[in-house]
């Protein structure tokens, strides 16, 4: 029996893999924005969450039966540490795009970075934020001895160690992707001392194993193995059986991606696709990632003041009448824009504009995202269907419009809200010998189909005027 851990945005997720049977609780989580661009959460929260959750889950299972731990998390969020490894300021979040000029720097000052960290520099990763403390807060950057990553945060907590694996290590713009190694390059160029960076294990590599300490706070039995883990994109690779040459899936979280596992490090920065270092030994993979996957959806729905299975009904059930257009870009963008300016709008609201039409155009805005991935990363037509994990992913109108735009098909995998928590748990399982490396290629079980139909709603020429509306406002971003 391993647990997975998956340090979200919006909650940690818990999940126990005891072969074919799961258990899974949540513990949830909010986001701090006191400022425009800033995305910030309190590492104590993180852990008061995995406490909750743990209590949750020891109502269903004997946690003393647990094998090994694996750790999962959102990606690019800087935590820093003093030399008592206590937390200096709140986490700056992924979805944060306040560095700008200091990704800018960066980019200028190393015109290669873009191949050799694998993307170009954007506020949300990690050393552009930095090199933003250095500038902003110099009295707290002069405080930092150690730098984690948000799940290795959780890690320390556990087993005492400063550890990371190279795929979350990935998204920190610190990593040369080829050689899996932290770079003194990268590093010097964001006022960054390689000392900082946490010890490199690969995903299934035991970091740590769980203190008497953290034993008594969690009810884990002490000394239980704790891998590395991954990032949410590689472990919820690892679920997806997204592991060899090839091996591809979307993910419809708060953020979205879609992922293909490469089998060499293969950078195509023009189209700021990321290309990182996976989890799993010599792997690497390519990722769109949209800072907006499912999330405009649930921004309308708070906004709109009703639940999203009502608002998809309205949206779906209007599907014949006229549909506003809608920029989902409410955190700025990554792919394929690399642009933290841009912000979220609708077009062509009219005086009989009613709510199931705008969340029409919102589910279509994420079906367009969707598409202008899969174009950056390139159709393999050999390809098998692209398989869809994450919360957004539960409706079949949103993978049936996805699969529209996209002209790609798509298929739901079984249990495929268990994602990252997931893909962390069967890395556990190989360190205690449960699973093999090989096996984790294994793909699971589609549960439903989604082909691409041929073009009925003009949604194709609604995809050109969505580009051509980007290119439109952007002269009106506010820097
Ligand atoms: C990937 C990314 C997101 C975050 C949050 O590049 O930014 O996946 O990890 O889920």
């Amino acid at each position: 029996m391993q647990l997975g851990i998956d340090l979200g945005t919006s909650a940690v997720k818990l999940l126990v893999r005891n072969g074919n049977n799961i258990v899974s609780v949540s513990a949830p989580l909010s986001v701090q924005s006191p400022h425009n661009y800033w995305s910030e959460q309190d590492p104590e929260d993180w852990w008061q969450a995995l406490l909750e959750g743990l209590r949750k889950l020891a109502r269903d299972v004997p946690l003393a039966q647990i094998s090994a731990i694996g750790l999962s998390g959102q990606m690019h969020g800087l935590v820093v540490l003093d030399d008592a490894h206590r937390v200096i300021r709140p986490a700056i979040l992924w979805n944060d795009g306040r560095s700008f000029m200091q990704a800018a720097a960066m980019a200028k000052a190393l015109p290669d970075v873009g191949t050799l960290a694998g993307v170009p520099p954007l506020p949300g990763f990690t050393a552009p934020k930095v090199l933003w403390m250095k500038e902003h807060e110099p009295a707290q950057y002069a405080r930092i001895r150690h730098i984690l990553l948000p799940k290795d945060y959780i890690g320390l907590r556990l087993h005492g160690a400063l550890a990371t694996d190279p795929s979350d290590a990935a998204g920190s713009l610190w990593l040369d992707q080829a050689a899996r190694a932290w770079s003194d390059r990268l590093c010097a160029a964001s006022a960054t001392d390689i000392a900082w960076l946490p010890r490199l294990h690969d995903g299934s590599e035991v970091a740590g194993r769980v203190t008497p300490h953290a034993a008594t706070q969690t009810g884990l039995p002490a000394g239980l193995p704790v891998v590395a883990g991954g990032g949410d994109a590689a472990t919820g690779a690892v679920a997806m059986g997204a592991t060899q040459e090839g091996g591809r899936f979307i993910s419809l979280g708060t953020s979205g991606q879609v992922f293909v596992a490469r089998d060499r490090h293969l950078p195509n920065p023009g189209k700021m696709v990321h290309a990182f270092a996976h989890c799993v030994p010599d792997h690497w993979f390519q990722m769109a990632a949209m800072l907006n996957g499912a999330r405009p959806m649930s921004w309308f729905a708070n906004v709109a003041q009703a639940g999203i299975p009502t608002l998809l009904h309205e949206a779906q059930a209007g599907e014949s009448g006229r549909t506003p257009l809608f920029l989902p870009y409410l955190t700025g963008e990554r792919s394929p824009h690399g642009d933290p300016h841009i912000r979220g709008g609708f077009y062509g609201l009219e005086d009989q504009t009613a709510r199931g039409d705008m969340m029409r155009a919102v589910v279509d805005s994420v079906a367009f995202c969707f598409a202008d991935a899969f174009d950056s990363i390139g159709n393999d037509a050999t390809s098998q269907p692209a398989l869809a994990i994450g919360g957004g992913a539960q409706s079949d109108y949103v993978l049936q419009r996805i699969a529209d735009a996209s002209g790609q098909h798509l298929e739901r995998a079984a249990g495929a809200d268990a994602g990252p928590a997931m893909g962390a748990a069967k890395l556990a399982a190989v360190a205690v010998g449960d699973l093999s490396i090989s096996d984790l290629s294994l793909r699971p079980d589609a549960e439903a189909h989604f082909a691409p139909r041929p073009d009925t709603t003009g949604l194709l020429d609604r995809l050109a005027r969505y580009r051509q509306l980007y290119e439109a406002l952007k002269p009106m971003r506010e820097v």
